[in-house]
């Protein structure tokens, strides 16, 4: 039988986690012929509770599921890891600034950068959830220089998702007829969806909108602050649709993203549509066997332009703070 892929998933103990695990531990991440080794990483204080989603886990006897390693030490439980899924992190507390938490996560990206350094497999691919997450995954890659920077990426996949659905409420399609959707920049409130260069049943989806008004005051701020609607709602973070993006966007790096579509995914820039090349940034991308590619070519106009710079300046400041606390 097939070897079973060795998948990494920090903050297992987590809101997330309690979803996410369970995704992938069913298939929905490798497919339903491919065993997988699930390798959680939690701190001290969680690790009871990660026993107890461990014992939920044996009990759901999932058939693909083929064994489970938990610790609190990266080296340890990053070992040989093909995937690393990094959705562990610290959040904003009460009266903590913006640059503490860059601080206090600097200091666990920094660690969990250096441990995949040391002993993750060959072919490891990082994932990173936790935020501030495109700037935790700058962080990682800088502190992991024998791995090629390409197989670090940030999610945006949900703000990708959610904003597939906006357009698919809008517009009475279903979201399988809209394709392109792009979301640039950094996964915050500054976030841009693009809708410009999105299709609708293959028809361009600001035609078909036809609503300059509605992208522009409803659609862009309705995605991009989904995030804070969810708290308001819930009376906690958005935590099942996170888990959701996060095992789409690894299933499509691993796999490919469908013909005729892209998706986004923040990855290390080259310099493409002006955005400073080494920021970790959302793009429309095309992904295939673990690698991806920046869809070039895009007209961008004076609009798009505006709202690209400005979320693509809060990455440069918030990658000039880490550098200045030393951390890349
Ligand atoms: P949570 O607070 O329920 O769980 C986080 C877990 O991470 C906790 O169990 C904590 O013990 C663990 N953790 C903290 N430091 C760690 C370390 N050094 N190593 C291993 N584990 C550690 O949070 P939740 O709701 O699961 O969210 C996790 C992260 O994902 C947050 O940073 C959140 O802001 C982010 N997020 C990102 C989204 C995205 O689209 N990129 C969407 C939603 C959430």
């Amino acid at each position: 039988s097939a070897t079973p892929v060795k998948v990494a998933v920090t903050g297992a103990a987590g809101q997330i986690g309690y979803s996410l695990l369970f995704r992938i531990a069913a298939g929905d991440l490798l497919g339903k012929d491919t065993p997988v080794q699930l390798h959680l990483l939690e701190i001290e204080p969680a690790l009871k509770t990660l026993e107890g989603v461990v014992m939920e886990l044996d009990d759901c006897a999932f058939p693909l599921l083929s064994g489970i390693v938990t610790g609190a030490d990266a080296t340890k439980v990053f070992d040989g890891v093909n995937l690393a899924l990094l959705v562990g992190a610290r959040p904003r507390g009460p009266g903590m600034e913006r640059g503490d938490l860059l601080e206090a996560n600097g200091a666990i990206f920094t660690a969990q950068g250096k441990a995949l350094n040391e002993v993750a497999a060959d072919d490891v691919r990082i994932g990173v959830t936790g935020n501030p997450a495109n700037t935790n995954a700058l962080i990682a890659m800088t502190n992991a220089p024998d791995i090629p920077d390409e197989r670090f990426s940030a999610l945006t996949r949900l703000d990708h998702n959610r904003a597939l659905s906006q357009l698919s409420a809008k517009t009475g399609s279903p979201v399988t007829d809209i394709t392109k959707m792009t979301i640039w920049g950094n996964h915050s409130a500054t976030q841009y969806p693009d809708v410009f260069h999105a299709e609708v049943g293959g028809r361009n989806a600001a035609e078909v909108v036809g609503d300059q008004a509605w992208i522009e005051d409803d659609f862009i701020p309705t995605v991009a602050k989904r995030g804070a609607a969810i708290i308001d709602a819930r009376g906690s973070s958005s935590a099942a649709s996170a888990a959701s993006a996060t095992v789409d966007a690894a299933r499509d790096w691993l796999t490919g993203s469908p013909e005729g579509d892209w998706v986004s995914m923040a990855v290390k820039s080259d310099g493409s549509y002006d955005v400073p090349e080494g920021l970790i940034s959302s793009f429309p991308v095309t992904t295939k066997d673990g690698s991806w590619e920046i869809v070039q070519g895009l007209e961008i106009d004076d609009f798009s332009r505006g709202k690209i710079d400005a979320s693509v300046k809060e990455l440069a400041d918030e990658r000039d703070t880490v550098s200045g606390l030393g951390l890349i």
